[in-house]
């Protein structure tokens, strides 16, 4: 009786709102985390961005999937970032496959410890330069939430887990998706960042050269395109890069929905789009209106991926060297 007194005061009440609001497992990531601890946080970020882009724009790419992979493996916490001394870490699996432009992040990282130093996460600087290599790319802009806190633990066998293979099939891409809370919306839009950057071949000969160990081709790859693809792969080629939107590779576009319609898409994983009935769809709305919502999607279901297991409030740390934990 009279702890049910207590729980109905507006005195409980008002402690249980305080421990929500206190509680640092509840703090929320926002817009403008840093308006008032490095008001110049994301003006330096786009400064080192776009002096690297002008110099080597083909670090769009690497630098855009390089978030994806960051929140897939563990939650956007920076812990791809992470150098393992033993070759153990999520750097060091093969989904990493070519993940390029460390540099760039630990430039930005140096350019932010010398105005704010310890405020600006790893984690936060792969979240605010996977939007701003898209928008040097002409692509959209999307409002980066901050807040992020960087994560002491990297996985080597957690990233062969939870990164999607390219032969994935819709049931494997759609599964994988929710786990993390995104749902087949956010799978078809998302894969619309492969509209900029380049694949190595091994990602797809087994496609045209040995599909079903009859030395035969993907019949849902379009066998015009083919020759086209072994014209640059040899079978066993392990260091050619191809353009994954030929012509357009370096634009953000939403040419990529063309292409995975004209059944060209790269990867089993992008012409997996056209056997489910939405993400088929999906592509076919864009391909009609030139991608007129992609841009829009593409931004908020960036946020959404950017969301994934965050650290916040006073968990995990704020790296000094995104490469190593404190
Ligand atoms: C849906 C599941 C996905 C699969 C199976 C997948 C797979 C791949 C593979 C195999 C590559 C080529 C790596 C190489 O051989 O060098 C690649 C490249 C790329 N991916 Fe994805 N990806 C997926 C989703 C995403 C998402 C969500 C994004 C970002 C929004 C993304 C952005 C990129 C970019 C930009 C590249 C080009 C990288 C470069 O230029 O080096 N991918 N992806
Ligand atoms: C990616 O993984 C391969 C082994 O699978 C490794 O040799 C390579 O060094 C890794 N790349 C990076 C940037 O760590
Ligand atoms: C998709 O791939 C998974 C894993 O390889 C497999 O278990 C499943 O049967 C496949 N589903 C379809 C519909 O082919
Ligand atoms: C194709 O795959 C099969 C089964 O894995 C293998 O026995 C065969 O040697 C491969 N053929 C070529 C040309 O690589």
């Amino acid at each position: 009786m009279e702890t049910l007194r207590f729980i109905s005061s507006p005195f409980f009440i008002q402690l249980t709102v305080l421990f929500f609001v206190l509680n640092p497992a509840n703090a929320q990531l926002k817009v403008g985390f840093y308006s008032k601890t490095c008001p110049q946080a994301e003006a330096i970020v786009k400064d080192v961005i776009d002096q690297v882009m002008t110099v080597a724009p083909s670090l769009a790419g690497p630098l855009l999937r390089m978030h994806f992979h960051d929140c897939f493996v563990r939650g956007c916490e920076g812990s791809i970032l992470l150098n393992s001394p033993t070759k153990r870490a999520e750097k060091d699996s093969p989904p990493n496959l070519s993940l390029r432009g460390y540099q760039v992040i630990d430039r930005v990282k140096s350019a932010l410890e010398a105005k704010c130093p310890g405020v600006v996460s790893c984690a936060d600087i792969v979240a605010i330069v996977a939007r701003d290599v898209t928008v040097a790319s002409q692509g959209p802009h999307w409002d980066v939430e901050t807040g992020r806190r960087d994560g002491r633990v990297s996985s080597f066998n957690e990233a062969l887990i939870n990164l999607l293979p390219p032969f994935a099939n819709i049931s494997t891409l759609i599964a994988g998706f929710q786990a993390k809370g995104l749902n087949v919306k956010d799978l078809v839009v998302l894969s619309g960042g492969h509209t900029i950057g380049t694949s190595h071949c091994s990602s797809f000969t087994p496609r045209i050269y040995n599909f079903s160990g009859k030395g035969d081709t993907d019949p849902t790859l379009d066998s015009e395109y083919v020759p086209n693809l072994k014209s640059k792969c040899t079978a066993t080629d392990q260091t050619t890069l191809v353009e994954m939107d030929p012509g357009s590779f370096k634009t953000f576009d939403s040419s990529y929905f063309t292409l995975v319609k004209k059944r060209r898409g790269l990867f089993q994983s992008d012409a997996a789009l056209l056997d489910n009935s939405e993400t088929k769809a999906y592509v076919e709305l864009q391909v009609d209106t030139s991608g007129s919502t992609f841009f829009k999607d593409f931004g908020v279901s960036m946020v959404k991926m950017g969301r994934i297991g965050v650290l916040t409030g006073s968990a995990g740390e704020i790296r000094k060297v995104c490469s190593m934990v404190n």
